[in-house]
Parts: structure tokens; sequence; C-alpha cells
């Protein structure tokens, strides 16, 4: 295999990606922008330093190539169009905006899901890249109920936000892509941190229901006698009933790395979802306790006595954004992902390994902070 290009290489999966692509002996580039105030080689030195620390050895690196999916090619350097047609023959297109709200179909998430996708696509045809892995996500069944299958995308179905649905138009964009001759589709559940460590790289969806209630738990002066925030008078849009498919971010870009480096298993779509899914109630329970909540109502407790307070307020106002992660998931077949890697199971999300997550986020104040990196110490061109 010649190098294979990542997008998103600085996001969450896309960092366990790189270690376990390098670590697997793949020759990776990855296309990374610059943030306010770092290159973007300085910002996967410092993502690649952070797997150094942990795994106490050094991992190569990979050759990074400055650019914006939403730029025409790229946004590539000329030298580096040059050098990605002639060294790169895959793509593991995995960049996306996660945002679940939109201005207008000019801004996001259609902007980096939609036209980002395209423009990869163009890019690709153009380099003679014909051999693409589409990270997608199992949420592109938007509002559809019962079993779901990996050969379904389209159906007529509605959406819970804009998110899924373009990434439905993603989707259906790289299948009619007619010059790939090689398509690998990945559909991620709910992405949560690691299943060993609780490490996490960003905070949205459980993380981000965490943080609302620690804010929220801070404000609040008045403390029961047992040294715990009474939250009775908070009532979150759920009958405790629902089930979530959470997934540990460690065991999805395994999987991943493991369905990319063979090329047996190329060729489907695989929904990276979990055995079992967890239950509403057990989210709600896991932040009273590492929070130190008490009394936190579900829908149907009718608990909602006076008022909300202006935080309250706040809180739901949040909360209406992930309205849509309290719904009842469908049930995500997986027979393609069990068949192709029968050993690697996905390790049950339960109530130890949220509240590892959990305390770790609260730990970091909910901020990753990647290392310094001395924009002087890293290589400017590739290698
Ligand atoms: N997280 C989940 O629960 C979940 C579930 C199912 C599927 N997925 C899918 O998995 C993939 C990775 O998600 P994630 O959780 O790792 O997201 P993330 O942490 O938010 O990372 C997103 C990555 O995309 C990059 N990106 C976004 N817009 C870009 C642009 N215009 N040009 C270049 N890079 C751009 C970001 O770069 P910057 O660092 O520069 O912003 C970042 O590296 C996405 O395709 C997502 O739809 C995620």
């Amino acid at each position: 295999m010649d190098h294979l290009l990542l997008t998103g290489a600085t996001g969450l999966l896309g960092r366990y990606l790189m270690k376990d692509l390098l670590k697997n002996g793949v020759k990776l580039a990855v296309l990374a922008r610059p943030s306010r105030r770092t290159s973007p080689e300085a910002r996967v030195e410092a993502a690649m330093r952070v797997w150094d620390n942990i795994l106490g050895e050094q991992l190569p690196r990979p050759v990074v190539l400055k650019g914006d999916i939403n730029s025409p090619d790229l946004g590539l350097s000329n030298t580096d169009i040059k050098w990605a047609s002639e060294n790169c023959s895959s793509m593991i297109h995995n960049a996306a905006s996660l945002s679940f709200v939109s201005t207008g179909r000019d801004s996001e998430p259609w902007r980096s899901n939609v036209d980002g996708t395209a423009t990869v696509l163009e890019f690709c045809q153009q380099a003679g890249i014909k051999e693409f892995f589409h990270v997608s996500t199992a949420y592109v069944a938007g509002l559809r109920e019962g079993r779901i299958l990996e050969s379904e995308l389209d159906v007529g179905q509605e959406f819970a936000n804009p998110y899924e649905e373009s990434k439905v138009m993603a989707e259906k964009l790289v299948r009619e892509a007619n010059f790939i001759n090689d398509l690998t589709v990945f559909r991620p559940a709910i992405i949560v941190g690691d299943s060993q460590t609780g490490l996490t790289f960003t905070y949205h969806n459980f993380y981000a229901m965490v943080q609302l209630a620690y804010t929220i738990a801070r404000s609040m002066h008045e403390t029961h006698f047992s040294g715990k925030v009474d939250a009775s008078n908070i009532n979150v849009k759920s009958s405790g009933d629902e089930r979530k498919n959470l997934v540990p971010v460690d065991w999805v870009s395994e999987v991943m790395a493991t369905i990319v480096t063979d090329k047996t298993l190329h060729g489907k779509t695989y929904h990276l979802t979990p055995r079992l899914p967890v239950p509403s109630r057990l989210i709600r329970d896991v932040i009273e306790e590492v929070i130190g909540l008490y009394g936190l109502g579900l829908e149907t407790d009718e608990n909602q006595t006076s008022e909300p307070t202006e935080m309250e307020k706040v809180f739901f106002k949040h909360m209406e954004v992930y309205e849509s992660y309290w719904k009842d998931d469908p049930e995500f077949d997986s027979t393609n992902t069990q068949t192709a890697v029968p050993q690697n199971l996905c390790p049950h999300v339960d109530r130890d390994m949220l509240t590892l997550m959990a305390k770790d986020a609260i730990a970091r104040s909910f901020n990753w902070r990647d290392p310094k990196v001395n924009e002087s110490e890293v290589a400017l061109v590739p290698a």
C-alpha cells in the first residue's frame, strides 16, 4: 500500500486512527488545517506526542499536508497536490462537522459534510485515488425504528437534526462516485472515550450532558445534608428506557484499522455499533452519582414542582440540541462487522465505564490540552 491519506486527523476518532494505523505499519499522510495559533504540522506533532507518552514508545510520524476540505483542491499547495498524486493510493475521509444545528444550507454541518465531501471526491478523482474509506454514522438511519441493515441508506426516512441528513447526502455522493473502485463505509454509533482509560479529546454528546449538569450543580449553592445537590426540579425529556448506542473510541478505531489493512474486508458497509445499548436511565444515574446530584427527574416522574430557575432554563435550552440523543434508538444490525472481526467484540459500555469517562472529563474541566510544540521543531515539507 502507498500512503493512505486521512482527513480529520486532529479530531477524536482521527487521533486514534493515526495511532492505530501507524502502529500497524501503514504509511500515512494526513490533511490538517491550522488552528488560530498553531500550524497543522505542530497540531499533528502534539497529537503524536500524546500517543508517545501514553504508549512509552515513539511512533512513526505521518506526512502532514496543510489543507481544508472546504477549499478547492483541498487548499493544498501545488507541491502537495503533486506529492499526493504520486504517493497516495487510498483515502479515509473522516473529517466532518458534528454540529446538530444549522443556520442554512451554506453553513455547517452542510458545508463540511456535503460540499466538503464533494471536494474530497473531486480531489481523489484528479489525484487518481480510487480506494476510498468513508466515515459515515449509524444515525443516517434518522428517525427510523426497528432493525436497520448495513445495506440500507435512504429509505425516505426523516431526521432528528441537519447533521444526520447531511451525513446521508455525503454517503450518497461517495456511493455515486464512479471512479472509486474499492469503497468501504464505516458507520459508528455515538462515540465516547477510551474503554480502558476514559480518555477523550472532545466533549460532545454524553460529555455535553455531564458538563451541563456539572455547571448547574456548581451554580446551586444549597446542598442536601447528604452533601448532594437537589436536582428534583429538573426533568430531562426521557422515560429512562430509551436505548442509546454508545461505542468506545478505541474499539471503533481498532476495528477500522483492522478492516483498512485487510483487503479481503474492503468493499462493505460496517455498522460499528455495540452488542448491547445503554438505557438512558443509566446515563442519568451515572451523571447523578459523579456530580453529586440527587432526584434528577425523568419525564415520567412528574416532579417538576415550580417555575424553573434561570440556570435550569439554560440547562433546558442547551439540552434541546441533544434532544435527539434521548430518543429511543433503532436496532442496528451489524452482521458485516461481526463477520469481519469476530475476535474483536465491542466492550460493554456499563456503569463503571461511563463513570470513568465522566470523572476523567471533570478532572480535565471538559477541555483537552495538547502539549506545546515549538513551531521550529516540526518539519514543514513532506518527506
Ligand atoms: N463523535 C461521534 O459520536 C460520531 C459518531 C458517528 C460518526 N462520527 C463520524 O466520525 C467522524 C469523526 O468524528 P469525531 O468525533 O472524531 O469528530 P471531531 O472530533 O469533531 O473531529 C472532526 C475532525 O474533522 C476535521 N475537520 C472538520 N472540518 C474540516 C475542514 N473544513 N477541513 C479540514 N478538516 C476538517 C476537524 O479538524 P479541526 O481539528 O481543525 O477542527 C477534526 O480533525 C466524522 O465523520 C463523524 O461524522 C462521529
